[in-house]
This record gives structure tokens, C-alpha cells and sequence, in this order.
């Protein structure tokens, strides 16, 4: 699989430092990444493929809203800044290496975003079948490649529910909402 951090996407470079000194530890989500919070259901186990910075899973396992937050990468660098992320902010977010979802447990909402289309579509392609209950969604955020990555949904057995555009800056961010094909 390929593991280059796809999509030219300066992962430090999201949203702002909030104000007081106390809240300095907590990192104000942007547009893109608020948009993908609010799809994520109340109560679901959730998890965050490619983390990097781990922002999101951070800022969900802070509502206490959700089931257990995984967040994964897999390249070393990425999981030492989500690392400290976590630890800087002591959530109960549990941090993996893996490729894809190769080696996470099974869960309800499944996040992939920052990535290149292609890249998505691989990590979907390669989800352990544990995975594919009637209850999976995906929330999927395509730097790159829309197109192919709905292409490759489609053979891979997956359904979009619904996409979403999102602008943060200067930029249009698409988010698409994902089922197994054929379940309620
Ligand atoms: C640009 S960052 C996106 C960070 C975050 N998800 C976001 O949207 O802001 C892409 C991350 O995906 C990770 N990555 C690349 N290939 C991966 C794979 N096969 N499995 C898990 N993570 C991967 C990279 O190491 C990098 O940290």
C-alpha cells in the first residue's frame, strides 16, 4: 500500500490556537474537520485512519458523546505528534499503528480524510470483512481523485448516502457518507 502522506495537505496548518492560556492545549477544529465531527454518531465506536495530528479524535473523545475513539497511522512521525496530542490533552483516545483498518478492532464510524482519492479507495478496498455490518459509515474526505474514489466504492461493495462540500479558506473539501451497499 502505498504510505505517502497523499494529498499535499499541511496537517499542522489546520484551524487556530484557541485564546486563554488555559485552552491553549485544546486545538479549534476548521470547517473541514468540524463538518466530519458532526457526522460521527452519538454513541458510535469510532475510528480515525491516518490521524496524523489527531485533532479529531481528540476533540470527540472530549464531548464523551461517543464509544471508544481509535486513532490510527501508519508511519512513525504521524504517530509520535498524535502522541502527544493525546497526551497534551489526556484523552481516552486509544492510538494504533496499522495499515488501513488492518489492525484496529471492529467499529461503528469509520473516518478517512486528507488523503488522496486513490489512497481511499485502497484502505476501503482492503477493510477486514469484520468490519462491513449494516451499521458501518464511512466518512470519507478526498483531497484528491473524487471520481475514482466513488468508482472504487462502488466495486468494493459501498453505497454513498450523501456528499457534503465544505469550504475552509480558499478551498472546497468534499466529504462523502458511506454504507455497505444494500443495508438500511
Ligand atoms: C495528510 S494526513 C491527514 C490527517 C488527518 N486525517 C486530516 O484529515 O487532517 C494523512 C495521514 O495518513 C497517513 N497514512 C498514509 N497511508 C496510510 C495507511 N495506509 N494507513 C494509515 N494511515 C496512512 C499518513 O501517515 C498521514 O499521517
Amino acid at each position: 500500500m502505498n504510505t505517502a502522506n497523499q494529498g499535499g495537505f499541511p496537517a499542522a496548518d489546520e484551524g487556530a490556537w484557541g485564546g486563554a492560556p488555559l485552552k491553549r492545549r485544546y486545538k479549534k477544529l476548521g470547517q473541514r474537520l468540524s463538518a466530519i465531527a458532526a457526522l460521527v454518531r452519538d454513541g458510535a465506536r469510532v475510528c480515525d485512519v491516518g490521524t496524523d495530528h489527531a485533532y479529531l479524535p481528540c476533540h470527540l473523545a472530549r464531548s464523551g458523546r461517543y464509544g471508544q475513539i481509535y486513532a490510527c497511522d501508519l508511519n512513525p512521525k504521524p504517530l509520535e505528534f498524535a502522541e502527544k496530542t493525546i497526551a497534551n490533552q489526556n484523552a481516552d483516545v486509544i492510538l494504533l499503528q496499522s495499515d488501513g483498518l488492518a489492525d484496529v478492532p471492529p467499529c461503528d464510524d469509520v473516518v478517512i480524510a486528507g488523503m488522496g482519492g486513490e489512497l481511499i479507495a485502497e484502505i476501503v478496498a482492503c477493510m477486514p470483512e469484520a468490519f462491513k455490518s449494516a451499521n458501518l459509515r464511512l466518512i470519507l474526505q478526498p483531497m484528491t481523485r473524487a471520481g475514482h474514489l466513488r468508482e472504487g466504492l462502488a466495486q468494493s461493495g459501498f453505497e454513498i448516502i450523501s456528499e457534503q462540500i465544505v469550504r475552509e479558506g480558499r478551498r472546497d473539501f468534499i466529504i462523502m457518507y458511506v454504507k455497505v451497499s444494500g443495508s438500511a
